[in-house]
């Protein structure tokens, strides 16, 4: 037992200033409520601000000829494989219209289309031109910047360089506050009596991703310990084209969006074969698992003479400097120029499509305890998450939970936090392995292609390079929760025998639709392992 050194008191206290934290955090504000955001990092050094597409979204009048909002709605489904949950579905892509329209209230820019309103661009599994984008491929620092700008008037408190260890709880298992350690590992309390997770994904799981370094499943972590439930763990979505830099690249790798595909590009081999050819019918606009996947197999049959990258071939978009700068200028930076020589690409670790079971107004099982963005699983992205669903994610359910939490404050089924905040608190103890033996097992076995016997080296790997740790440094805090999620990712994927949407089994090749089409939820057991829920739960888990 340890009494925190200090203490602050919010109504709301919400963890990750990415999207769906900043745009709840504004609505929290709006709406009457004290907030303070707090982040491990700086404000801006959150996932957001690496998304390049855009925002998926079919705005009203401003459309592609017979588009809809059900026809998103459909794509989205498809594109989930079976596992979405369909009211999620209908409830968020509703939302979007509104959210696009707030967020350019607050400041957004979006690229505009030479013949009037915004321009629009495609990406796989979308079967109309719905993507709206800003700066080009620039999207997530346009939204972040304007996020943080409309929150930076000072009644937004940003308390950067804190790690939120733990939530605090009443006996009854309210949540009602949170105990963070600041960046010299001093730990306080946040008294509150709601914490929203909006503290994104588990990219560094993985050697290679698309991910900054602080997407390490902290709230997937957190959540898990105050007793919430996960859901759908497996299925991590691997971007296609991540640009490849050399053989065994390590850490956050730069990403080349599917807005160029969208635009035309296509995936070929080192003897220009065209990967995706027959492999789909949309081809390399193909939902985003069926083109990692299909590159995968290319690499690994090395039919065009190399094993670890494919290209893009980009030559025939005339202005790509103008359209991608981003992309551009990360190309020219490791010695390739798009306009003349196809891109060496590779997939990598991208998207989290699971995560803590949550509602489409990020109310979890835990009362007092929100998720909104990567972090939460709203049923939404199902087995396999559409191109440029994650913001428009993050803005319909950010601004839902907002107003969740101020509803439920008014209904007072919160737990007061006042007596709280000063009772002592113990940091917490938990499994602690080793980052770089397991990112190496993780992606050796638990990539995409994986197989019982992997799965149960991974198992082995996490048991022998495992021990018990205080929680008392960032740094642990974040290997804890890589642990945490190793481990329910890989009994999540162990259970899954069959292939779906980003979950590919090498020894279980078919879709399963008898027993399959359902989500599985892990908890914690009460020494601290994640375990899966029986039975499992069908389709619609909440
Ligand atoms: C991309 O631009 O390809 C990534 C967008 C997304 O992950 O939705």
């Amino acid at each position: 037992m340890s009494t925190p050194l200090w203490e602050a008191r919010a109504d709301l206290v919400v963890v990750g200033t990415g999207v769906a934290g900043l745009t709840a955090a504004l609505r929290a504000r709006e709406l009457g409520l004290r907030v303070l955001v707090v982040t491990k990092a700086s404000g801006e050094d959150g996932n957001t601000r690496w998304a390049q597409g855009g925002v998926a979204v079919v705005l009203p009048g401003e459309h592609d000829e017979g588009d809809t909002v059900d026809a998103h709605v459909r794509d989205t489904l498809v594109a989930g494989a079976g596992l979405c949950d369909e009211a999620a579905v209908e409830a968020i892509i509703a939302g979007g219209p509104a959210a696009v329209a707030r967020l350019r209230e607050r400041g957004a820019v979006f690229d505009a289309a030479p013949t009037g309103g915004l321009a629009r661009t495609r990406e796989g599994g979308h079967s109309a031109f719905r993507v709206v984008h800003a700066g080009g491929d620039a999207t997530g620092a346009e939204v972040e910047r304007a996020l943080l700008s409309a929150a930076s008037d000072g009644r937004v408190p940003v308390l950067e360089q804190h790690v939120a260890v733990d939530a605090v709880r009443t006996p009854l298992g309210q949540v009602c506050g949170l105990l963070v350690l600041d960046g010299n590992g001093v730990p306080g309390v946040l008294g509150a009596p709601a914490v929203l997770l909006a503290s994104g994904g588990l990219g560094q799981l993985y050697q290679a991703t698309s991910n900054p370094e602080v997407a390490t499943g902290d709230g997937l972590a957190l959540a898990l310990r105050a007793g919430a439930a996960a859901a759908d763990v497996e299925f991590v979505q691997f971007h296609p084209t991540v640009l490849y830099t050399g053989r065994g690249a390590r850490g956050r790798c730069p990403l080349v969006t599917e807005a160029v595909r969208g635009e035309g590009a296509v995936l070929v081999d080192a003897t220009g074969a065209r990967v995706m050819r027959g492999v789909h019918p949309l081809e390399d606009l193909a939902p985003r698992d069926v083109v990692a996947a299909a590159i995968t197999r290319h690499m690994a049959a090395g039919p065009g003479g190399v094993d670890d990258h494919v290209f893009l071939d980009a030559t025939g978009i005339s202005d790509f400097a103008r359209r991608f700068p981003t992309v551009h200028a990360a190309c020219l930076a490791a010695g390739v120029d798009p306009a003349g020589q196809p891109i060496p690409v590779a997939p990598a670790a991208h998207f989290a499509c699971g995560g803590v079971v949550s509602d489409v107004d990020g109310r979890t099982g835990v009362t007092g305890l929100y998720a909104a963005g990567e972090v939460a699983r709203t049923g939404l992205h199902g087995a396999n998450r559409l191109a440029s669903n994650s913001l428009l994610e993050g803005l319909v359910v950010g601004t839902r939970a907002a107003e969740a939490v101020a509803a439920d404050l008014a209904l007072g089924v919160l737990a007061r936090c006042s007596a709280s905040a000063s009772v002592p608190v113990e940091l917490p103890t938990a499994p602690v392995a080793a980052r770089d033996s397991l990112q190496r097992v993780m992606s050796r076995y638990a990539a995409i292609g994986r197989d019982a016997e992997g799965l149960a080296v991974v198992g082995s790997v996490l048991d022998l390079s495992t021990a018990d740790r205080e929680l008392d440094t960032r740094e642990l805090v974040e290997d804890a929760a890589l642990t945490v999620a190793a481990r329910a990712l890989i009994a999540a994927a162990a259970e899954r025998e069959e292939s779906r949407g980003c979950h590919v089994r090498t020894d279980f090749t078919e879709r399963d639709e008898v027993w399959w089409q359902r989500s599985q939820v892990v908890r914690l057991n009460p020494s601290g392992q994640p375990v899966l829920a029986d039975p499992v739960v069908a389709r619609g888990v909440a």
